[in-house]
């Protein structure tokens, strides 16, 4: 499973590509606005110096043709900038146009396995099941994810399943054991990944030990 960092944080994105673990970036309008950063077109470019993977790149238009027209804006950018398109009907006409030409989409704030369906079939790339909000509205978001892996299995649709709004380590364990292909999450949840109280507790005492024998 690819593992991507949800947020526009410079900072952030450094350190865990630094880590040697992050295959992309997913970003969103709130979370460009969060930085404070207004020139998105810099703030794409400094993301796809940092890390050589997908980077998404999200939309503000809600017709069509705005989005087609966005979209070949933010592909000029860098060749791994993937078009970020709301799961609405006139997203699914752009992204559509947009497969057609070969530029890559991620159809995102799918909250339901048919959205999926028409996702694959307009010919997406990713495809973003938010599973933190539907927890928060008290629907389990990892049934989402596992009944969008098996209807794209059942079909072999190649649209890839990008969980996103995960908003702990368990939503990462649960996506890699349903077989999702990406799971994006924000820093702090990465840090909770790599994090065990026994590893720093072993850790310690190791280092002591040897101190001791060095004393
Ligand atoms: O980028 C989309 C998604 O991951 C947002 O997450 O925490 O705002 O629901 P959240």
């Amino acid at each position: 499973m690819k593992i991507f960092i949800d947020t526009a944080n410079l900072k952030e994105i450094k350190e865990a590509a630094d880590m040697g673990v992050l295959d992309g970036v997913t970003t969103n309008p709130s979370l460009v606005a969060k930085e404070g950063f207004k020139d998105f077109k810099t703030l794409l470019e400094k993301i796809c110096e940092i890390v050589d993977g997908d980077i998404s790149a999200e939309v503000i238009s809600t017709d069509s043709l705005g989005i087609v027209k966005e979209a070949k804006e933010l592909v000029k950018i860098h060749k791994n900038i993937v078009i970020k398109v709301p799961l609405i009907k006139e997203g699914l006409k752009a992204v559509k146009i947009l497969s057609s030409e070969g530029i890559k989409t991620n159809m995102t704030l799918c909250f339901t396995p048919s959205q999926a369906v028409l996702a694959a079939k307009a010919g997406a790339y990713l495809v973003s099941p938010f599973v933190g909000r539907l927890d928060d509205v008290s629907t389990s978001g990892m049934d989402l994810i596992a009944q969008i892996v098996n209807i794209y299995n059942n079909y072999g649709y190649e649209t890839q399943v990008l969980v996103a709004s995960v908003r702990h380590p368990l939503h990462f364990v649960e996506s890699a054991l349903i077989g999702a292909d990406v799971c994006t999450m924000p820093f702090k949840v990465i840090e909770q990944l790599v994090k065990h109280p026994l590893t720093d507790i072993g850790l310690s005492k190791f280092l002591e030990d040897w101190k001791k024998l060095n004393s």
